[in-house]
């Protein structure tokens, strides 16, 4: 393993406690506000679906699809911490493994009907690697449904504000500088990798995936009266969900 791969695993280690508790307890404005909902209506109907969850983290999402009838969820995530928390609430219908989401040899080809990442490649090196195991563990047809931090807001990020600290915008900057973006979360330290929109879509399309459908999520009034933090939600995007298909025909 790298240097830098070390040191982004040992972010998500020193991140992982507060990380756990806060999903527990339901506090996490970006998914329980936001992305869940949007995130399920692009899965669609998940009963007896075979389902893969790549970077699960403590596994909140695959204990979701469980509750709405996938037949087995698989998630997978690097880091220790957040898969033996996973594995405390585990059903008969969850399997957990410590893995790379680059390099997922131990899933056989084709076993997998749908595949999720939920805010996951913009913590990759290499998101093309992830997107080609994904596509060797799906089978014809299936899909992959990735939310990913906005390429407009993981350029930079900051807002503009004025003397009195009224927020006026967002600054984009950079935007085609590809690198490391640094960002505090909870309290710690981590790191995004920044890429552009046209290099997410021509690694999905290299990867032989169909692009079904980007959707921008923005609030919705339910989340919103739940989390008024989330209110810049309605002026700049977040976060950004691709929609993509294995074809039918693949080799
Ligand atoms: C932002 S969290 C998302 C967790 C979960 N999907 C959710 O939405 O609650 C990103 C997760 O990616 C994991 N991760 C980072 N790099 C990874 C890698 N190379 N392989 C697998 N998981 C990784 C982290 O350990 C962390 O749990």
């Amino acid at each position: 393993m790298s240097t830098k791969e070390t040191e982004l695993r040992h972010e998500w280690l020193r991140l992982a406690p507060a990380w756990i508790k806060q999903a527990r307890e339901r506090r996490m404005p970006s998914r329980d506000g936001l992305l869940d909902n949007p995130m399920l209506a692009a899965c669609g109907d998940v009963r007896d679906l075979t389902i893969l969850d790549s970077g699960c983290g403590e596994g909140r999402f695959c204990r979701i699809l469980v509750d709405r009838g996938a037949r087995q969820v698989v998630g997978i995530d690097a880091c220790e911490a957040m898969i033996d928390a996973a594995r405390e609430l585990q059903s008969e219908k969850e399997t957990y493994w410590i893995a790379d989401a680059e390099d997922l040899s131990f899933l056989q080809d084709r076993s997998f009907d749908l595949a999720i990442s939920y805010l996951n490649q913009c913590d990759l090196l290499d998101f093309r690697a992830n997107t080609r195991e994904v596509f060797r563990v799906l089978r014809l047809g299936g899909r992959f449904i990735i939310a990913n931090v906005h390429p407009m807001r993981s350029a930079v990020g900051d807002w503009q504000t004025s003397d009195d600290g009224t927020k006026q915008h967002v600054i984009l900057d950079n935007y085609f500088e590809e690198r490391d973006r640094h960002w505090k979360m909870l309290d710690c330290d981590f790191t995004n990798i920044h890429r552009t929109l046209s290099t997410y879509v021509k690694g999905f399309r290299e990867s032989r995936f169909v692009l079904d459908n980007i959707i921008e999520p923005t609030v919705e009034a339910e989340g919103l009266a739940r989390f008024p933090e989330l209110s810049d939600e309605k002026r700049v995007p977040n976060f950004i969900i691709f929609v993509l298909t294995k074809p039918k025909s693949s080799l």
